[in-house]
């Protein structure tokens, strides 16, 4: 899907990638992981086109789509409806669709002056337009949206209110919903469970689990990790050091090669790059996690609890 070849890069003096050669397969479920400031972010930009890298090369093979969910979301001046955002990823349908209505209304007018070359020349035109908005799921994006809102806990009625009006972890939903309406062939999600409630955790894990395509996650919810990703990618010391086997294989692995089986020398002896995701048990560093068995009861009871409350927000 994608290949990176020897790529290096840093910022000012400080190097974050050196000479790195990976390639990120089809359908792959990746977590991302590393202590802070380590690079994850840069390499998710670099994946996602976004960056240059200093050095080396990036190659993606015709036709591969990425979608980036940055590691904050945009807040400030925000327009639009919830689905208008969702649906926004599709800018060439929609000016398709604008065409289609000058085209029409032209149309109704020449109709009534009565020039029969005219009109035939619109409803053509309009014939033409309408087939490619039809090919690009013109017709049907909408209701996919409004699926995928559902999906990701939005009601009907609040599809349609303004974006503006929510909260920021119902803002990152809305963000997520857009790119997974875009389908791209990897998605890439940088701690998208920062600041995030319970609730709004859990939907994205059923949202991730659903989706087909390749999944780069960079995040330290375990809960999450162990529902959603297959392999780990460790940032480590200006390389990307594969692991292959999920969040449970990774950590026995740390217990039995890094920290020696015990609890105690844990800390201290733990590898960099492992120390982002390490401190399970009484260590732990997560403020706010939840084994998956809680987790998975607590979506309908959350929701139910924080309308009760009556946020200022809407959500
Ligand atoms: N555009 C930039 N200009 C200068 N320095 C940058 C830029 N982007 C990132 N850096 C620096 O590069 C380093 C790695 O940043 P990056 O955000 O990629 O790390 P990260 O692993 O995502 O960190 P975190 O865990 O805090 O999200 C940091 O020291 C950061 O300050
Ligand atoms: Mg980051």
């Amino acid at each position: 899907m994608i290949q990176l070849e020897e790529v290096s890069k840093g910022y000012g003096g400080q190097t974050l990638f050196r000479e790195v050669s990976w390639r990120l397969g089809g359908r792959e479920r990746i977590g991302l992981v590393g202590p802070n400031g380590v690079g994850k972010t840069t390499l998710c930009r670099i994946l996602a086109g976004i960056e240059e890298p200093d050095r080396g090369r990036v190659t993606r093979p015709r036709g591969t789509s990425t979608g980036y969910l940055p590691q904050e979301v945009a807040g400030g001046t925000i327009e639009g409806s919830v689905l208008t955002e969702v649906l926004g990823g599709f800018e060439d349908v929609w000016r398709l669709e604008r065409e289609m209505e000058d085209v029409a209304a032209a149309l109704g007018k020449e109709s009534a002056g009565g020039d029969g070359s005219v009109v035939e020349g619109l409803t053509r035109r309009y014939g033409e337009l309408q087939h490619r908005f039809e090919a690009l799921g013109g017709y049907r994006l909408e209701a996919e949206g409004r699926a995928i809102l559902g999906g990701l806990g939005f009601r009907t009625d609040e599809m349609t209110r303004p974006l503006s009006e929510f909260s920021g972890g119902w803002r990152m939903r809305a963000a997520l919903g857009r790119l997974l309406l875009l389908r791209p062939s990897v998605l890439l999600l940088d701690e998208p469970t920062n600041h995030l409630d319970l609730e709004t955790r859990e939907a994205l894990t059923v949202a991730l689990a659903q989706f087909e395509g390749t999944l780069v996650l960079v995040s330290h919810d375990r809960h999450l990790l162990r529902a959603t990703t297959e392999q780990f990618l460790i940032v480590a010391d200006g390389k990307l050091e594969p692991f292959d086997g999920d969040l449970d294989d990774y950590r026995d692995w740390l217990f039995r090669t890094k920290l020696g089986g015990t609890d105690d020398a844990a800390e201290a002896a733990v590898a960099p790059a492992a120390a982002a995701i390490v401190p399970f048990g009484k260590k732990s560093k997560a403020k706010n996690e939840t084994r998956g068995t809680a987790v998975a009861s607590a979506p309908a009871n959350g929701r139910d609890q924080k309308r009760k409350a009556g946020h200022a927000k809407h959500r």
